[in-house]
């Protein structure tokens, strides 16, 4: 089984409106409202699938009331720590006649009490067992420590559970060193990783990138966008470049890799198997709107258009 873990998550809600004017009333033509967060989006991709996953973190107030419904809605197993603060809410404005420019307003999130905090970690170390993937997605609530990650994977694996991290700046850097079974950096979050400021290509950066894997995880994944993505198991590289397919949202493609390849492990695949389906997985989410995950059937079909190749 496969254990998603978001700690902060949130309600996403699209606005569409005409010509957004800036300190005047803005009429909204259409809203939408999903559950958002990066955990909660492997776990659909893995749903999709037809995986085993359990979504968990932190939710509190109506809008983690909504979450939770919009999960059970889903049929996605969860079981998240309820706060005493609220979910927060990520506002998109998609101004429609000026070509779809979208304005963020992303709010903090609440504070969670050490009590809170204290439960969730209790609540992870009672799934760990050398039979359960973790997966750690995304940022934190403000005022928790960015080494809880690390902390816990040091928990976890004490009791032979696998953990992969998606999480980028100190919280990743932390988490390498607590050595997680696998890391999927983005380019931009491997360059702020390894200190790079200048444009470097991709086989620069693989060059440079393949240290983060004598630091800790055994196995790294970095992920370049439309490019593809290289695989590093050890001393072991495999490249795949993108496929290419009709793009609506690239939003969330990397949680879509991610649910793919710990859905991979969990059922056995081999690496190579796993390496394609996340391929094929992600480039379906693409496909999708908003952060939707791909079917089954799209990915199954996209997977015969993967092309891994071994370059080490
Ligand atoms: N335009 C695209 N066409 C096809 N595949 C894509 C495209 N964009 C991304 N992908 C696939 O998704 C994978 C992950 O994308 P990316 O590197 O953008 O991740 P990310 O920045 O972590 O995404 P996010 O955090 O928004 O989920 C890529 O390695 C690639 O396989
Ligand atoms: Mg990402």
């Amino acid at each position: 089984m496969i254990i998603t873990v978001t700690m902060n998550p949130a309600i996403d809600k699209t606005a569409d409106v005409d010509n957004l004017r800036i300190g005047e009333l803005n009429r909204v033509k259409n809203i939408i409202q999903d559950a958002g967060g990066k955990g909660i989006n492997v776990s659909r991709t893995i749903h999709a699938l037809g995986g085993d996953t359990i979504a968990t973190g932190f939710l509190g107030g109506d809008a983690g009331k909504m979450i939770g419904l919009s999960l059970t809605q889903l049929n996605i197993k969860h079981d998240f720590v309820f706060i005493e603060g609220e979910t927060r809410t990520n506002t998109k404005i998609i101004d429609k006649s000026n070509g779809n420019l979208v304005t963020e307003l992303n709010e903090p999130g609440p504070d969670i009490l050490p009590s809170e905090l204290e439960q969730l970690c209790e609540k992870l170390e009672g799934y760990a067992s050398p039979d359960n993937i973790f997966v750690f997605s995304g940022s934190i609530p403000n005022k928790i420590s960015p080494s809880i990650y690390g902390q816990l994977i040091r928990k976890l694996k004490k009791k032979r559970a696998k953990v992969f991290v998606d999480a980028d700046g100190e919280l990743l850097a932390e988490a390498i060193k607590a050595k997680p079974f696998i890391v999927k950096p983005n380019r931009l979050e491997l360059k702020k990783y390894l200190g790079i400021d200048e444009d470097i290509d991709d086989a620069m950066l693989l060059e440079k990138g393949k240290s983060i894997i004598n630091n800790g995880p055994k196995i790294a994944v970095i992920s370049c966008g439309s490019r593809g993505a290289y695989f590093i198991n050890g001393d072991t590289v495999y490249y795949s470049p993108g496929i290419e397919v009709h793009t609506n949202s690239t939003v969330g493609a990397g949680d879509a890799m991610i649910g793919a390849l710990a859905y991979g492990l969990d059922n056995n695949l081999s690496f190579e198997e796993s390496c394609k389906l996340s391929i094929a997985a992600s480039a379906g989410a693409c496909t999708t709107i908003g952060t939707k995950p791909p079917t089954k059937e799209l990915v199954e079909m996209l997977v015969n258009d993967v092309n891994l190749i071994k370059i080490k």
